[in-house]
């Protein structure tokens, strides 16, 4: 089989690349990734020289160069995006070129050369915010309701996806997840930031009053989850994926990671609140489970534990990335 992945320079599509060459080394994978500030080919160098690897740098809002990579695959797997809320905050018009203009690229191509199946990446954001104190979850059958200009532009994105199966029967699936971490995550993310400021010796920032919840999810879980979906998942439909109990407020994560490496809650500083700050997420995956037998594999702590580690071991891969523009993001993003 051969595969396009797009964004498989970023977090999470080169933990999908890595995976994905490892347990199906038959496979073939072309990765169009156009290396914004958030894709790094370090991410990749393990498998530079596989023969069933090959990078394209490139946008994927390049009709030309989709056409000419889409027709030489079986799927898509559809990764890249603008994916940060606080830049979406700053400018979001990069989120609505890419995340919008680029998978309406991707979907017309497919649908030219009837690629076997479209597998569209979101997130959870998309579903808008839930009451902290409530049980309550996502389900697919939330109703839309997208809150930061990140949010919108994925939502649009979902919605296009979804309109190229009904309208054209292009085959796809779409799956939501919350929010993952682990390694190779660009350290502007709450986790990875944490853990490279502690590093650092710098204080770890923290929105508002830190009582917003996310559902944790540890990126391997989410990349067997496409797997799966990609292998029996039925064309036309959500998957939602989620962790397992890994809801926990964002003061709570950061004491944990400060915990683990013997730092006091000294080092936290309280920062300016995003606007629009979603309080809490959580998703209900109980249609992955039930259909698909999927189910996440990772307790929080332990999966913690083993990225700090990973960012202990791997201080070049982002002293490289936070020694170059990221300082003046920094400075932008945290100045008040
Ligand atoms: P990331 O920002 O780490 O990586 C994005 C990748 O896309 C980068 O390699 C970048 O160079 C590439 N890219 C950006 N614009 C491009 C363009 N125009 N053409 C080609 N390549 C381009 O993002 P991530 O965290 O790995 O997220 C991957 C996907 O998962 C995104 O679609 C995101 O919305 C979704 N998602 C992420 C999370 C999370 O917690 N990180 C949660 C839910 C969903
Ligand atoms: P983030 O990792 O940006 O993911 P998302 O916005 O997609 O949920 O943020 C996770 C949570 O952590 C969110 O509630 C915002 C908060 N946060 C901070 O408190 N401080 C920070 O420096 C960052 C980056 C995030």
């Amino acid at each position: 089989m051969k595969l396009l992945v797009t964004g498989g320079s970023g977090f999470i599509g080169s933990n999908f690349v890595l995976y994905w060459i490892d347990k199906y080394p038959e496979d073939q994978i072309i990765n169009l990734d156009k290396l914004t500030y958030a894709g790094n080919p370090d991410n990749l160098k393990g498998i530079e020289n596989n023969q069933n690897y090959r990078f394209v740098k490139g946008d994927i809002c390049d009709k030309n160069l989709v056409d000419s990579l889409i027709k030489e695959v079986d799927l898509v797997v559809h990764f890249a995006a603008e994916s940060h809320v606080d830049r979406s905050i700053h400018d979001s018009a990069p989120f609505i070129q890419t995340n919008i203009v680029g998978t309406h690229v991707l979907l017309e191509s497919s649908l030219k050369y009837k690629i076997k199946r479209f597998h569209h990446i979101s997130t959870d954001e998309v579903f808008g915010e839930l009451p902290l104190a409530s049980k309550e979850k996502f389900n697919e059958k939330t109703p839309y309701n997208p809150r930061s200009p990140y949010a919108a532009s994925k939502a649009a994105s979902d919605h296009l996806v979804r309109v190229f199966n009904i309208t054209y029967g292009l085959p796809v699936t779409i799956s939501n997840c919350s929010n993952n971490f682990g390694p190779y995550q660009f350290p502007e993310k709450l986790i990875s930031l944490t853990i490279t400021n502690i590093l650092e010796g710098k204080k770890v920032p923290i929105y508002g009053n830190g009582k917003q919840i996310r559902d944790w999810l540890y990126v391997t879980d989410h990349i067997t989850a496409i797997d799966l979906i990609l292998k029996k998942g039925r064309i036309g439909e959500t998957y939602f994926i989620g962790a397992s109990g890994n809801d926990v407020s964002n003061i709570d994560v950061i004491k944990q990671i400060l915990s683990m490496m013997g730092e006091t809650l000294k080092q936290i500083e309280f920062v300016k609140d995003r606007p629009g700050h979603d309080r809490r997420y959580a998703i209900d995956w109980s249609k992955i489970k039930r259909d698909l037998g999927w189910q996440p594999q990772y307790n929080f702590t332990q999966a913690l534990s083993t990225t700090v580690d990973w960012y202990k071991k791997n201080t070049d891969w982002w002293q490289k990335i936070k020694s170059g523009e990221f300082k003046e993001y920094y400075q932008m993003q945290y100045k008040d």
